[in-house]
C-alpha cells in the first residue's frame, strides 16, 4: 500500500488537523516528519475540540498508530504534558512511536529563541518562541541532542556540554544573561528517560516494514509551503521543510513510495508572524474573515492575518510539491460577501507576474491582481454534495480549480468531521 503526504499549501492553519481526522479511519500509521510544537492542529469530533502541538493529528483516531518522526524536534515536558492532557480526556496514546534519531528541544533553545527575536527588533519573525529554529540549527551545526541519548547518560552529558560551550558565550557576553550549567539540562533530560523509552524506535523501519505489509502511512506535515525555509518567504519562514520532498527525509520512507500528495488549502489566505502577504487585508472583511473563521492562533493565541485567496501560491505550491489532490477547507466562512476576489496575478513595479516572483524584493512589492466572482449568502455546512452549494459557491470552487493545478477532491464546510464534501476518494481501496 501506498504512503500519503498530506501538506498545508499556504502559510499553515489551513485544517491540516481536520483532515487528517478525516482520512483517519482508513491509515494505519500517521507520521508528524519536520517541525515540533510550534504546530497547531484542530481536531473536532462529536463537537469535542482536541489541539494537539506535537502528536500527529492521527493520535485522535482509534486504531492508527501515530508516530514521530526523525525529522521532528521534540520537547520532551511538552510531549508528556500532551500525552496526559490527551488520557485525561480519554484519548489513549499507547501505540505512540518516537524516532531514536528525533533532536530534542533544550530550555536554552527557548531562551535564544526568545532573545534573538527581541536583538532582530523591528525585523523579527515573530516566531512561536518554542526554540524549534535553534533546535533545527544544532542539528545542522552537529551540536544537537537526540532522543537515543536520555538513553546513554555518558554521551547526553559530552553532547550537552559541547551544546553548551559555545552558547554559554554567547549568553552571557552578547545577550546579557545567565549561564546555564550542564547538570541542570542533563538532569532535566534525564528525568523524561523512563517515561519515554518505551515508546522510542527505528521508526523508519517501523514504517517501510508497515509499507511492505500493505499497511496505509499518512506522512502528516506541520506548518506549510510558504513557511518552508527552502521554498517559503525566506527569512520569514520556519527552520524545517514542510514541503512533500521532507516527509522522505523527516520520516525514513523514499520517494518510489509514496502514491499521493494532498495539498490542503484554505478558501482565502491566512499567515501567523511577520512576512510578506500580498492579498493581506486591513478592513472590515479582513476582521470579517478572523471573526467567521475563528483566525487566531492553536499555540500562541495570536489574531491570523486574514486575507482572499491567492492563486499564484497555490499554483507555485502546486509545483513545489507536486500534487495530486487538494483538500478546500473552510469554504463556509466565505458566505456573506457581495463578492469574492481572487488573487490572480502580480502587479510588481507594473510588470505582471502570473508565477511567484523569483526574488523576495519582487515578492515584498507584489500586489494583487484580482478577479472577482459573485458571492453568495447561504449558510453552506449542511452541504454533503457538490450539487447542494449555491450556484456562486459552486463558481468559486471550479474556479480555484482551474487556477491551482491540480483537482479538489474534498471541501470542508465546518469544523467538525461530518462538515465535508467528499469528492473524490484520497486513500485508494485495499
Ligand atoms: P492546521 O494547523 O492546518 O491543522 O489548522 P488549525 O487547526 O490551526 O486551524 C484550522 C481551524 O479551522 C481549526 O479551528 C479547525 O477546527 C477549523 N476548520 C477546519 N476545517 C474547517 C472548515 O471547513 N470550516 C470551518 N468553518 N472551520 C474549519
Ligand atoms: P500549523 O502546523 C502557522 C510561523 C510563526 C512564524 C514562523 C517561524 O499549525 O500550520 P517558528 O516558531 O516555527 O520558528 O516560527 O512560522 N509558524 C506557523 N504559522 N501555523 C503553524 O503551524 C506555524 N508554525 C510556525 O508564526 O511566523
Ligand atoms: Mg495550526
Amino acid at each position: 500500500m501506498p504512503a500519503i503526504v498530506l501538506v498545508g499549501a499556504q502559510w499553515g492553519d489551513e485544517g491540516k488537523g481536520k483532515v487528517t481526522d478525516l482520512l483517519g479511519s482508513s491509515v494505519d500509521y500517521c507520521v508528524r516528519y519536520q517541525g515540533g510544537n510550534n504546530a497547531g492542529h484542530t481536531v473536532v469530533v462529536d463537537g469535542e475540540s482536541y489541539a494537539v502541538h506535537l502528536l500527529p493529528s492521527g493520535v485522535i483516531t482509534p486504531g492508527c498508530v501515530p508516530v514521530i518522526g526523525n525529522g521532528v524536534v521534540v520537547d520532551p515536558a511538552v510531549l508528556l504534558d500532551e500525552i496526559a492532557m490527551l488520557e485525561a480526556r480519554g484519548v489513549s496514546t499507547d501505540r505512540l512511536l518516537i524516532s531514536a534519531n528525533a533532536h530534542l528541544i533544550a530550555p536554552y533553545h527557548a531562551t535564544i529563541d526568545k532573545v534573538t527575536e527581541r536583538f532582530l527588533g523591528k525585523n523579527q519573525i515573530g516566531t512561536t518562541g518554542r526554540g524549534i529554529g535553534p533546535t533545527y540549527a544544532d542539528k545542522v551545526n552537529r551540536v544537537g541532542v537526540r532522543v537515543q541519548d536520555l538513553f546513554d547518560p555518558g554521551i547526553l552529558r559530552q553532547k550537552v556540554e559541547g551544546a553548551l560551550d559555545q552558547k554559554n558565550h554567547l549568553l552571557l557576553k552578547v545577550y546579557n544573561r545567565r549561564a546555564i550549567t550542564v547538570n541542570e539540562i542533563v538532569d532535566g533530560f534525564l528525568r523524561y528517560a523512563d517515561a519515554l523509552r518505551p515508546k522510542v524506535a527505528d521508526t523508519s523501519a517501523v514504517l517501510n516494514s508497515a509499507l511492505d505489509d500493505n499497511k496505509v502511512v499518512l506522512l502528516e506535515g506541520a506548518q506549510a509551503t510558504m513557511l518552508d525555509v527552502d521554498h517559503g518567504t525566506y527569512p520569514f519562514v520556519t527552520s524545517s521543510n514542510p514541503t512533500a520532498g521532507g516527509a522522505c527525509i523527516g520520516s525514513g520512507v523514499g520517494p518510489t513510495r509514496i502514491d499521493r500528495v494532498v495539498g490542503v488549502l484554505k478558501a482565502y489566505t491566512t499567515r501567523v508572524g511577520a512576512g510578506p502577504f500580498p492579498t493581506e487585508l486591513h478592513d472590515a472583511d479582513g476582521q470579517h474573515l478572523r471573526k467567521v473563521g475563528g483566525e487566531y492562533g492553536v499555540t500562541t493565541g495570536r489574531p491570523r492575518r486574514c486575507g482572499w485567496f491567492d492563486a499564484v501560491i497555490a499554483k507555485y505550491s502546486t509545483r513545489i510539491n507536486g500534487f495530486t489532490d487538494y483538500f478546500l477547507t473552510k469554504l463556509d466562512v466565505l458566505s456573506g460577501f457581495e463578492r469574492v476576489p481572487i488573487c490572480v496575478a502580480y502587479d510588481v513595479d507594473g510588470v505582471r507576474h502570473d508565477e511567484m516572483p523569483m526574488t523576495q524584493t519582487d515578492f515584498h512589492h507584489a500586489r494583487p491582481i484580482f478577479e472577482y466572482l459573485d458571492g453568495w449568502w447561504e449558510d453552506i455546512s449542511g452541504c454533503r454534495s457538490f450539487e447542494d452549494l449555491p450556484k456562486a459557491a459552486q463558481a468559486y470552487m471550479k474556479r480555484l480549480e482551474e487556477l491551482i493545478g491540480a483537482p479538489v477532491a474534498g471541501v470542508g464546510v465546518g469544523p467538525g468531521r461530518d462538515e465535508v464534501i467528499a469528492i473524490r476518494e484520497l486513500v485508494p481501496a485495499a
